[in-house]
């Protein structure tokens, strides 16, 4: 049978398919229609396509058993694998090559099908997560390109090359590709995300404002990162722009509450309060509900990027035992971590994140000391610019607390210069250059 893009699926099940369309619909278009898929596979457990997907489903759930559970899928797609078509092989493969933490065979495989398959759209997206928790953006983009062709009718398709212009600094042909995302599908949270990337990139505050406000109708039936996610970005916009009255709500009404247990929620609430903090905002104590869910998680190390800002929070909510629990896990990581990501944690995501604990309890000389090796390689954690600019200003405020003002004062420059000067930038840039001749 055929899936909605037109792929072959060794399957005679109805079911099965529609579980597939609705999986594949629900993680390119950041939906939540996923669960259909654990029962579809059970009833039909010779597909490795459903079996492969109710594995990414049990990496996704973050409960104390989602390995147990992927695995089980997995183990039954590599079954079925025997019976399937190239491409399903391939598919399982790919995957259980990431499970096993073999990301450069994971990587060959998503490349093989994107190269050979290119209406398989799923593949492509999978792809790409992988690329992005690696911070390559080239490989992004080149996934992208590689299924462009074959969907230039799909919104999503272009939504997702969109992204990877825009992380690869093709800013006008990213902008472009999201707009015609849009236009032909007005529901598409990624293509939002990639027009906000682009403006907040360029310092198009205003435009950004009004681009998200427009859209943010569309997110209320998006999964929890989505929804959170282009809500941070438009509070990011706000911030920014110093309207902190209108950041903080938007912290209370959208950021932080939609799913307070997952790790993008997280995610997103803690870069914007660390921001807001350092914009000089009181956020009350609102630090301590973000640190009690952060401290109740039941698995962390999963991705360097997560660690080091969940590291922040339990600091600032003062989660002492948690926090020397993560440092001794993250240390782990720089043996067990996948071969290609052991130096991400070993050079960059370890000092860094006893940096940010230095920062949060007032030792900036610590901070600096500790964060300066590790700037060099700051993309190897995964995550956009936009995200990891954070880890920039704290570096920044490091100097500054020192009075380090000549160190700091071109990186401000730089800023201002690059961005067209959002407000908040241009105003600490003209407090410090007054601080540095005085
Ligand atoms: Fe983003």
């Amino acid at each position: 049978m055929k899936d909605l893009y037109g792929n072959d699926v060794t399957t005679q099940s109805e079911k099965t398919i529609d579980a597939i369309n609705r999986f594949t619909t629900s993680l390119i278009g950041y939906g939540t229609d996923f669960a259909a898929i654990f029962e579809a596979s059970d009833e039909d457990p010779n597909c490795a396509v459903a079996a492969t997907l109710g594995g990414i489903l049990g990496l996704f759930i973050e409960t104390p058993d989602r390995l147990e559970i992927a695995d089980k899928y997995f183990n039954r797609a590599l079954e079925a694998a025997a019976m399937s078509t190239e491409r399903e092989q391939l598919l399982v493969e790919a995957m259980w090559a990431s499970r096993q933490g073999d990301l450069k065979k994971s990587l060959g495989c998503f490349r093989k099908l994107a190269a050979l398959y290119p209406r398989d759209l799923l593949s492509a997206k999978m792809g790409q997560t992988h690329y992005f928790n690696l911070g390559d953006d080239e490989g992004m983009l080149w996934l992208a390109d590689q299924v462009i062709d074959a969907h230039q009718e799909t919104a999503y398709a272009h939504g997702m090359r969109a992204f990877g212009l825009e992380q690869m600094s093709q800013l006008e042909e990213a902008e472009e590709a999201a707009r015609r995302a849009t236009e032909m599908q007005r529901c598409e949270p990624w293509a939002h995300h990639a027009v906000a990337h682009v403006m907040v990139t360029q310092g198009r505050h205003e435009e950004g404002i009004d681009w998200m406000s427009s859209l943010s109708g569309e997110w209320d039936g998006c999964n929890s990162f989505m929804y959170t996610h282009n809500w941070w970005h438009l509070a990011l916009f706000h911030l920014e722009r110093e309207e902190f009255k209108k950041a903080l709500t938007l912290y209370d009404t959208h950021v932080w509450g939609r799913d307070k247990t997952y790790s993008q929620d997280q995610i997103n609430a803690i870069s914007l309060l660390w921001r807001l903090e350092i914009a000089g905002v009181d956020v009350g104590d609102r630090w301590t509900d973000v640190a009690n869910y952060v401290s109740d998680r039941s698995f962390v190390q999963d991705q360097p990027f997560l660690d080091m800002q969940y590291a922040f929070a339990l600091a600032r909510g003062g989660k002492e035992l948690e926090l020397n629990n993560l440092l001794a896990g993250m240390e782990m990581m720089t043996v067990d971590a996948p071969q290609m990501t052991r130096g991400a944690w070993e050079d960059v995501a370890i000092p860094a994140t006893r940096a940010f604990v230095a920062y949060a309890d007032g030792d900036y000389a610590g901070a600096e000391e500790l964060l300066a090796p590790a700037r060099e390689n700051m993309q190897s954690i995964g995550g956009s610019h936009a995200q990891r600019d954070l880890f920039e200003q704290v570096w920044i405020q490091s100097l500054l607390r020192q009075n380090k003002f000549d160190e700091a004062l071109p990186l401000l420059q730089a800023r201002v210069d690059f961005r067209k000067a959002p407000e908040l930038d241009l105003h600490l840039f003209e407090k410090v250059k007054a601080a540095a001749s005085a």
